[in-house]
């Protein structure tokens, strides 16, 4: 049924010759199939066809060639499926970087750049050759944030999946930072002995029975563990607060993303598992519970 109202709406005849009309034809199409932003997308999609800046688009004379046409209509026709944008562009912005994306790895948020600002703001704090953790790394967003902050901070950057970690790696190599990052397979702490004065980590927290209502974008295109945190959206949480004691330097931090409903269960069950120098939650931009901080106590 939705897959025949998507058809219904699909683009409708010829992609237009001139950039300026082809714009507001390709913003058109997206509008008709709900997307938000139709207008900023549009360009978007636009300028990465005609290989220019954003702000180029509009205004470049002269016709799109056959080709750049094709491309376009694949693409759009595409995007109206809901294919997530940053999927069909390859890339997607993180803080003052970029990173490449593709279909298995999971697409950083904006949430998570205020999880990565906070952890960035910690660095100066921590001695001098520290050690970082990032686990569930993706493109390598946080362990990469957490490497430019600071030339000697050294980081290990886990994940279950090997099309992130190679899309993590290739993230790394491109802006500068891989001598300092290690990628590593691993299950949560499975791989990973050693001890941080730095935990980060952005796991899958959705509760199961929600993942099909996520907008389509997000239930039919993104990996699905990076999703999933069981029943309640906080089994992997849980099972990262439990072992990042162990794996603290004393006055060492876990910072970690949670859900929005989910900060009190969280934080009834750290003070469970460690003497917590400080633990509190922070919201978001949108003030919604985000961030969970934790700093360890001197003796565990
Ligand atoms: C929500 S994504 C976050 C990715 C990235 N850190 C970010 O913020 O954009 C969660 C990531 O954790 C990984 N993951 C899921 N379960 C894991 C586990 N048990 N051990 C390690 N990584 C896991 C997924 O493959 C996915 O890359």
């Amino acid at each position: 049924m939705a897959r025949k109202l998507i058809a219904v709406l699909m683009p409708q005849g010829n992609v237009p010759e001139r950039p300026s009309q082809a714009l507001r034809w390709v913003a058109r199409s997206l509008s008709r199939v709900g997307i938000a932003s139709p207008l900023r997308e549009a360009r978007l999609i636009l300028a990465h066809v005609m290989g220019v800046g954003p702000a180029e688009v509009g205004v470049r004379d002269g016709h799109l060639d056959r080709e750049e046409r094709r491309l376009l209509k694949e693409l759009l026709d595409k995007r109206c499926e809901r294919y997530p944008l940053p999927y069909l562009l390859g890339y997607v912005g993180f803080l003052d970087f970029i990173l490449c994306v593709r279909p298995g790895v999971f697409i950083p948020r904006p949430e998570t750049e205020g999880l990565a600002e906070r952890a960035v703001e910690l660095v100066p704090t921590l001695p001098r050759g520290a050690w970082a953790l990032d686990i569930g790394t993706g493109t390598g967003a946080l362990a990469i944030a957490l490497a430019r902050a600071r030339d000697d901070l050294r980081v290990v950057a886990t994940d279950t999946s090997e099309v992130a970690l190679r899309c993590a790696w290739e993230n790394a190599w491109r802006l500068g930072v891989l001598e300092r990052i290690e990628f590593r397979t691993s299950d949560l702490f499975g791989a990973v002995p050693e001890t941080f004065h730095l935990i980060v980590a952005n796991p899958p927290y959705v509760p199961r029975r929600e993942i099909p209502g996520l907008p389509p974008e997000v239930s039919l295109w993104e990996p699905r563990a990076a999703l999933d945190g069981g029943e309640k959206g906080t089994e992997v949480l849980r099972a990262i607060i439990s072992g990042s004691p162990k794996h603290l330097e004393p006055r060492g931090w876990l910072l970690c993303e949670i859900g929005h409903g989910q900060g009190e269960e969280l934080l009834r069950f750290a003070k469970g598992v460690a003497n917590w120098l400080e633990l509190r939650v922070e919201e978001d931009l949108a003030r919604r519970e985000r961030y969970l901080i934790g700093c360890l106590g001197p003796m565990t």
